[in-house]
């Protein structure tokens, strides 16, 4: 049966989640599933914003079928040409023969190098602040070049004060009935995981987060529709100032991140310890992650939450241990920024992999290092414990400031 909801009287969510994906994009795991929205709006025109991924492509077409109600499709706007939500357009084109597809130049060269199909007298290429007009809705476009991909744009509907955000505030997760965030407790269940998508998935492109921001700011914006996750309606401000921190690298808390990695266990012991100083000195909420346990994208999205990191991990093949040396480079491909790092390292005989992980965080920009470099040969001993507890008392002061 159906699943279309009314987001406002003219507008309609159509989308559809997948509960079996393991890995978003082959790369992330999604325990909770991932939804890929696409809207409807029925004015004098009708236009539909974005299609769905293929896994719920038959679902997504019915439900168009469905809320389309034996009218036609005028448009369809391409907000975002990246399978996940383009999977489906060739076969809506084919089904809507009249439906004018609209989107900008490279989205338009990208439906070509997709597809085979033949779209002479079937597209509008748009710029930034270019209009349409269906009837009652004025819609404007609005460039957002790398949220995510170089084509993607959203549609501002100054009509009813919508903004189709492409990628931008979406998130992982299946959507379970409640379309909108304020009908979820977001804060507390979706937010890890909304943290997660942006940092892994658009984390790299702050300054174009930003620019995108900007103009945001200048719009009347009662509803925000994401193409991943809920809608927005009520707190908006809430979820804008989180966007604001994760694209300028802006710790959203004091707090610090341990993460470590640990052949035998002795490395382990060192961050246990560290974690266990700083509690008694009155840090909240430690993190501590294994990072040959935890999923790298979990490690990105704590490194975008947190102020301090603590990074431990033992010296392998002469440099870092390879889970660490990956989840690393993985902060660096991110382009997390403005962060104190403390560093452990470990070696039964050459600890070195201090210098190693210290190089990393130089290459990155406004990253602190809490300077000495922890250094075990092997379990730790007195002259370590001490070593930890001198470098609690100093993460501990400046968290606690
Ligand atoms: Fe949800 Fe960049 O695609």
């Amino acid at each position: 049966m159906y699943c279309v909801k009314s987001i406002t009287s003219d507008i309609f969510w159509l989308g559809a989640s997948d509960r079996r994906v393991d890995l978003f994009e082959g790369v992330y795991p999604i325990p909770r599933g991932a939804a890929y929205n696409a809207y409807l709006v029925k004015d004098e025109k009708t236009v539909l914003m974005d299609t769905v991924d293929h896994a719920v492509g038959e679902i997504f077409l019915e439900n168009l079928t469905y809320a389309l109600d034996g009218r036609n499709l005028d448009y369809v706007v391409v907000n975002h040409m990246e399978p996940d939500h383009s999977a489906t357009l060739m076969e809506t084109l084919r089904r809507y023969p009249e439906a004018t597809v609209i989107g900008n130049a490279k989205t338009i060269t990208m439906i070509g190098q997709f597809f085979d199909l033949d779209l002479t007298d079937r597209v509008m290429t748009v710029k930034e602040g270019d209009t349409l007009s269906t009837g009652k809705h004025n819609f404007t476009f609005v460039m957002a070049p790398m949220v995510h991909w170089p084509e993607a744009m959203c549609t501002y509907d100054s009509t009813d004060k919508v903004l189709f955000s492409a990628d931008a505030f979406g998130t992982f997760g299946a959507l379970n009935g409640n379309i909108f965030a304020d009908e979820v407790n977001f804060e507390t269940e979706w937010l890890p995981d909304a943290r997660r998508y942006y940092t892994n998935i658009v984390g790299k492109y702050g300054p174009q987060v930003q620019a995108l921001l900007k103009k945001a700011a200048g719009l009347d914006i009662a509803y925000i529709c994401p193409l991943h996750g809920p809608i927005w309606r009520e707190n908006i401000g809430w979820y804008i100032d989180k966007y604001q921190h994760w694209s300028t690298y802006t710790p959203e808390e004091k707090a610090v991140m341990i993460a470590c990695g640990s052949i035998y266990g002795h490395t382990v012991n060192a961050a246990e310890i560290l974690a266990c100083r700083l509690a008694d000195k009155g840090v909240r909420n430690i993190a501590l992650y294994d990072v040959t346990r935890t999923d790298v994208s979990e490690i990105v999205s704590e490194a975008f939450r947190c102020s301090h990191l603590v990074i431990a991990a033992a010296t392998y093949n002469n440099a870092i241990y390879t889970p660490m040396e990956n989840a690393l480079n993985e902060l660096k491909l991110h382009n997390l920024q403005n962060r104190t790092v403390a560093l452990i390292e470990n070696g039964t005989w050459a600890p070195t992999c201090g210098k190693h992980m210290s190089a990393v965080f130089d290459e990155m920009k406004n990253m602190t290092i809490m300077e000495p470099i922890v250094s075990l040969k092997s379990s730790v001993k007195e002259a370590q414990r001490a070593a930890l507890e001198d470098l609690a008392d100093r993460i501990a002061a400046d968290v606690l400031a």
